[in-house]
């Protein structure tokens, strides 16, 4: 049985200190849960503020992107060296990343890699965009992206590896993919790969999150899909309580 993951990406949103109100209001809201990991995401510059509100917390932290690099002349950039023992996970390859800031299947593939070298658990994040959506070209193309980004690592650490299925047309949109159709890329697209790439045990070993607005009254259609283990939510999770409904949505819907 994979255990659900549900992760708040707080994308380039919240002040350090709205950031800390944000995750103290959330842990209100949410009180005690058993039965599925959650963790939030927020900006680099807040990171160490909530792990400080996270104390004693089952709450997880993650960071949104990271350099592969571990030091250097790489102005901007924050590396895995960094965020260990500062994070539990990293985003790596969100679409806005690949989209906006020219990320390739190998920059993904190299910050893959240097997450584990750096104990850091990866959410890898693919999706097709609006336009392969309706050519037919889903399947392909993230087939694709798992595979590039995969190339390498071994089935050990594959088994650790968080994917997020978000379709770029759903993002931020408020038109989030059917729970079938997202049901059904994740289980033969995401789920077919990895059982090309290394096995079927480990296929279905791997937790696959969906993603693309997730809100409180549509979680249940996507947590109650069998192939899909839990969400990363972008903007619902910026809101204490409807990222606190969205979990408790989960568990009750498993
Ligand atoms: P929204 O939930 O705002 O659509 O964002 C999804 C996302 O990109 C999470 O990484």
């Amino acid at each position: 049985m994979r255990k659900p993951f549900i992760a708040g990406n707080w994308k380039m949103h919240k002040t350090v200190e709205e950031s800390t109100a944000l995750v103290k209001a959330f842990r209100e809201a949410l009180g005690d849960f058993s039965g599925c990991d959650v963790a939030v995401c927020p900006a680099f510059p807040a990171l160490a503020a909530v792990r400080g509100a996270l104390t004693d917390s089952a709450i997880g932290l993650g960071a949104q992107n990271m350099h592969w690099e571990t030091q250097g002349a790489f102005t901007g950039e924050v590396s895995p060296l960094m965020l260990q023992g500062l994070c539990d996970y990293v985003i790596i390859g969100h679409s806005e990343r690949r989209t906006l800031f020219g990320e390739t299947d190998d920059m993904v593939n190299q910050k893959l890699h240097a997450a584990f070298d750096y104990g850091l658990k990866p959410i890898l994040c693919v999706g097709e965009n609006l336009e392969q959506n309706k050519a037919g070209e889903t399947e392909a193309f993230v087939g694709g992206q798992v595979r590039a980004a995969l190339k390498g690592i071994t089935a050990e650490q594959a088994r650790q590896i968080t994917i997020a299925y978000e379709p770029i047309w759903a993002i931020g949109t408020g038109v989030p993919a059917t729970g079938e159709d997202a049901n059904r890329i994740i289980g033969q697209t995401v789920r077919g790969t990895l059982a090309n790439l290394y096995d079927d045990d480990l296929a279905q070993t791997v937790r696959v999150q969906y993603g693309g607005s997730v809100k409180p009254d549509n979680a249940a259609e996507f947590m109650s899909q069998p192939e899909i283990d839990g969400a990363l939510v972008g903007g619902a999770s910026l809101k204490a309580s409807d990222f606190a409904a969205i979990v408790k949505a989960t568990l009750e819907n498993r």
